[in-house]
């Protein structure tokens, strides 16, 4: 079982030197000018490794054979799709690649990205023996030695590898999935703090308000940055630079505060009867707070926040606290 998984972390390298030799070639020059076009230097393009799939079917497939490799194990590499009708065929075709590594810098899985805006727009891995994508976060190999003591959390790959251009070299990224507990407690090995960065859309909200509590959970804390007016990290310093991008990191919103913003918004707070289901729904998130002196503080930061009584919200928490159970 280790040695299935030992030949195919080394399939995963031979296909990912494969890639990176297609994309500095004549035939990977649309690849390579689409890299360039977005920004990367060439520094940065090798040193994430990334490639290229090219449009010649089994490109890969027959590479690797050549190599020695069976079928069977290409395909639980991930590497080759097998049906009835087309046989046995690449998995990753016409694409930009984006190898992922674990902590230690081995291959254990590709993102591709299509050129242009057919769909899927990325392609991932499929789950194997070596690539479990709840258990690992794309850039964490170059993040554990960066000198900061939390992470950039943020969406995709092409945030991550913008970031670390710009020196934010502890910026990650969950792999094409939101977030999960698995997630937390492996960064929880490196950093005990993040700062979550995601994308200004309403999903990446989503995603930053359900990773506040799975922070808090694994005993991380989390911080919020928002990337408006632009779309995610990579366009923010493109269009703004490193510089406000680190006055973004100084102007973090707390987690817990973000959330509540943003539930806030769902009230009409010139309403004294809204504004009061408001304060009932804060009193039993902050019940969460088991440590008195945390709760307590956040209970002062909100009614200052918020305009209310401290007091008032104080005695509404512990009401709501027995009433929970
Ligand atoms: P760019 O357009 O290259 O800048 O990508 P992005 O990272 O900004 O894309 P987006 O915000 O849409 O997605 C964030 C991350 O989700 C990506 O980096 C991928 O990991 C994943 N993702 C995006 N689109 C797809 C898709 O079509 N399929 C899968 N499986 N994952 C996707
Ligand atoms: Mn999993
Ligand atoms: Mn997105
Ligand atoms: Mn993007
Ligand atoms: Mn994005």
């Amino acid at each position: 079982r280790s040695d299935l998984k030992a030949t195919l972390l080394e399939i995963n390298k031979i296909a990912a030197q494969y890639y990176y030799v297609q994309l500095k070639s004549e035939r990977g020059a649309v690849a390579y000018d689409y890299l360039t076009d977005r920004g990367l230097s060439e520094e940065t393009i090798k040193s994430f490794g990334l490639g290229f799939a090219t449009k010649y079917s089994n490109d890969l497939y027959n590479y690797l054979k050549r190599k020695g490799y069976s079928e069977e194990l290409i395909r639980q590499a991930g590497l080759i799709n097998i049906d009835e009708k087309n046989g046995v065929y690449d998995k990753f075709w016409n694409r930009v690649m984006f190898p992922i590594m674990d902590a230690n810098s081995r291959v254990i899985g590709f993102g591709g990205r299509v050129m242009g805006d057919a769909k899927p727009k990325y392609l991932n891995s499929p789950e194997t023996a070596v690539f479990d994508k709840s258990r690992n976060l794309y850039g964490l190999n170059r993040a554990r030695t960066s000198r900061k003591s939390y992470f950039l959390v943020c969406e995709g790959y092409m945030d991550v590898i913008s970031l670390h251009q710009a020196g934010f070299t502890n910026a990650v990224a969950s792999l094409g999935t939101a977030l999960t507990s698995g997630h937390a407690s492996l960064i929880k090995r490196y950093v005990s703090e993040v700062y979550l960065t995601y994308d200004s859309d309403d999903a990446g909200t989503r995603a930053a308000l359900r990773a506040v509590p799975i922070m808090r959970e694994a005993g991380i804390a989390a911080k919020v940055i928002r990337m408006d007016p632009y779309k995610d990290p990579d366009e923010f310093i493109k269009n703004l630079g490193a510089e406000e991008f680190e006055k973004r990191i100084e102007n973090a919103r707390n987690g817990f505060m973000f959330s509540l913003e943003i539930l806030s918004k769902n009230y009409d707070m010139e309403s004294p009867e809204e504004k009061t289901a408001f304060f009932q729904e804060t009193a039993k998130r902050l019940i969460e707070f088991e440590d008195e002196l945390e709760r307590n503080n956040y209970i002062e930061a909100v009614a200052k926040a918020y305009r209310v009584n401290p007091d008032s919200l104080q005695k509404l928490v512990t009401k709501t606290a027995i009433k929970e159970g």
